[in-house]
């Protein structure tokens, strides 16, 4: 069964020539499905066939400078928008901004990828990261069909450091996530390159990646998309 890969190519790259020349070094017919997310600035320069965005607005359109809203993504017929990222957190992002985001992306039949796992340290137990996440679904999917939306579950301890989880405890909080939440699809992210990627592509309840450093590396990147 195909596996969802989904690249957040974060701030990078720093010119457009080589977000397009990134893009079209990445293999379109790969085993798994993969999805793009350059920078917004890139979104309409990127031809790809699934392309996401790496954030939202809840509000479609208004005074609200500097944001980028949903029916603006749909315009540029983008399928896929991450939200909830540990580093969008980190800079003040609440569960219930989250939500909204969530809320206005099904509207537009944009597939949210919520990001889980912010405030998660590397040394808990599984009860204890659930416990955790358990806040983050619960206010992230209010009121949301979640089998609409995919979730990442992203140690945050495991992004950008070359320490990623095992594959055992993704596969469990995936087993989690999916029975508690009716979530169809959940993703591990933090730390995968193309040693460790088929490790948690093995796993059966982990739907599959969303990949950051590795993401911009085109010779990495398809070796993971293409296991
Ligand atoms: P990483 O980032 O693969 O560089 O750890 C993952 C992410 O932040 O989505």
């Amino acid at each position: 069964m195909k596996k969802l890969v989904v690249a957040n190519w974060k701030l990078n790259p720093t010119t457009a020539k080589d977000a397009v020349k990134l893009a079209s070094s990445i293999n379109i017919k790969a085993k798994n499905k993969v999805v793009l997310c350059p920078p917004t600035i890139y979104l309409s320069s990127i031809s790809y066939p699934n392309v996401g965005a790496q954030d939202c607005f809840w509000k479609t359109s208004g005074a609200f400078t500097g944001q980028t809203s949903v029916s603006q993504l749909k315009d540029l017929k983008i399928k896929y928008c991450i939200v909830g990222h540990s580093e969008r957190r980190a800079t003040g992002d609440t569960d219930q901004m989250i939500n909204g985001k969530i809320h206005s992306l099904l509207e537009a039949k944009i597939t949210p990828i919520l990001c889980v796992g912010y405030g998660t340290t590397v040394l808990q137990d599984d009860l204890e990261v659930v416990d955790i996440l358990k806040h983050q679904l619960d206010a992230g999917l209010n009121g949301v069909d979640a089998s609409k939306v995919v979730v990442a579950y992203e140690p945050v301890w495991a992004i950008g450091t070359g320490k990623n989880a095992s594959p055992e405890h993704a596969e469990k909080i995936s087993i989690f996530i999916k029975a508690k939440y009716k979530v169809g699809t959940v993703l591990y992210g933090g730390s995968v390159n193309a040693n460790n990627a088929k490790d948690f592509l093995r796993q059966q309840n982990v739907g599959g990646l969303l990949v950051g450093g590795a993401s911009l590396k085109a010779g990495e990147f398809n070796g993971i998309i293409n296991y």
